[in-house]
């Protein structure tokens, strides 16, 4: 039984008894790893460079036909598994993605065929970096309203397919994987406390993808000018993402009138270890209690934190009962920071 209390009645998340909590985890990544060494045979960089100015020391890649869906469906099935939940269980499905299969249908279509979920009614949500986190609130709002028991939230990407390989400033930095969690309503736990989350459409052209969409659709020209791959202002990028975990952060623990000190784990979106360690001195997190898993994984963007969860929780790091804040950042510009009672 969970004993900490909390004064916030949203914190409570006694919504007519009911609570949204996430009942178990799964996650996913390709077996391939690319390390620093690899990548200093591909462009002009260094693993001294990628390891001092990021934290990353290799990524995983998936295969060239092994899609989205398919690190999703891996996670979902692993998320299942640890939660004993059946397909036939299953609401609701949401994906969060930048690297969908297709433009449509929804990845989280694909990923109902695969993990043979055929009642589950199936959408994808797009908030790059901070997609996992803002699936998490919209998926808790079907199960603190009753509509569903039981909805598959997850966060995957194959960003390999959208890197520009021969851009040392980015292709250094992202890796491909999933991560996935069940939400439901647990008697005994108060689970997801709160999530706030944010965005500022005004700054979208820091980070973005600008060809294959409606305002430059593929052509000859579009794919000579490298308008499909990833592109990214990282300078204006990582001060952003430092003020916004920081505010989304803080927001997140004064409406559940908590101090960092009774949070376990701070699992921050994994994208640079400067942005992780300036985030965490201005939460006041000490080192022992941030996440870090970059090192493995680079930003696999939305499934960044998911994968992180599920390191947390299988590795017993995450006990039933801990305080954590999830803290994200990403493309949009959007922001979202979530407390949850594991
Ligand atoms: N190897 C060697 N040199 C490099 C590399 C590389 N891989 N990449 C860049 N450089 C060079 C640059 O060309 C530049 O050289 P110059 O001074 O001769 O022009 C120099 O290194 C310094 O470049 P900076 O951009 O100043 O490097 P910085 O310290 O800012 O680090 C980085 C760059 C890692 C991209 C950083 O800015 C960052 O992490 N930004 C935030 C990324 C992020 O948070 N993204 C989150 C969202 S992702 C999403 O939503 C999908």
């Amino acid at each position: 039984m969970s004993t900490t209390t909390f004064k916030n009645p949203r914190a409570k998340h006694n919504f007519q008894g009911r609570s949204c909590s996430i009942t178990s985890v799964g996650s996913y990544v390709p077996q391939k790893t690319l390390t620093n060494a690899d990548l200093e045979k591909m462009v002009d960089t260094t693993d001294e460079w990628i390891v001092t100015r990021t934290g990353i020391r290799e990524r995983h890649v998936a295969a060239e036909a092994e899609y989205t869906s398919d690190l999703a469906a891996q996670a979902a099935l692993r998320a299942m598994k640890n939660g004993n939940i059946t397909p036939e269980q299953i609401d609701l499905i949401i994906v969060a993605t930048i690297t969908p299969d297709m433009l449509f249908p929804a990845t989280a279509c694909l990923v109902q065929q695969k993990i043979g979920a055929k009642r589950a009614a199936a959408f994808d949500i797009e908030a790059a970096c901070s997609g996992f986190i803002y699936a998490l609130e919209v998926g808790q709002q079907f199960i603190m309203s009753r509509t569903y028991e039981t909805v598959l939230v997850i966060g995957a990407e194959k960003l390999s397919s959208i890197i520009d390989w021969g851009d040392r400033n980015t292709c250094v930095l992202f890796g491909d994987g999933a991560g996935a969690a069940i939400l439901q309503h647990r008697p005994d736990a108060h689970g997801l406390l709160t999530a706030c989350m944010g965005a500022d459409g005004s700054q979208a052209e820091l980070l973005c993808m600008p060809g294959g969409g409606s305002r430059c659709p593929a052509t000859v020209e579009s794919v000579q000018a490298k308008l499909h791959h990833l592109r990214m202002d990282g300078k204006e990028t990582f001060k952003n993402a430092v003020m916004a975990m920081q505010t989304a952060g803080t927001e997140a623990l004064k409406r559940c009138e908590l101090d960092i000190t009774q949070i376990k784990y701070v699992i921050p979106h994994q994208a640079n270890r400067r942005i992780i360690d300036a985030v965490a001195e201005r939460l006041n997190a000490k080192p022992e209690q941030v996440f870090v898993n970059l090192d493995k994984h680079g930003n696999t963007s939305a499934a960044s934190v998911a994968i992180a969860l599920d390191e947390a929780v299988q590795s017993g790091r995450i006990q039933r009962g801990d305080l954590v804040l999830m803290v994200v950042f990403g493309a949009g510009l959007t922001w979202a920071a979530a407390v949850i009672e594991w």
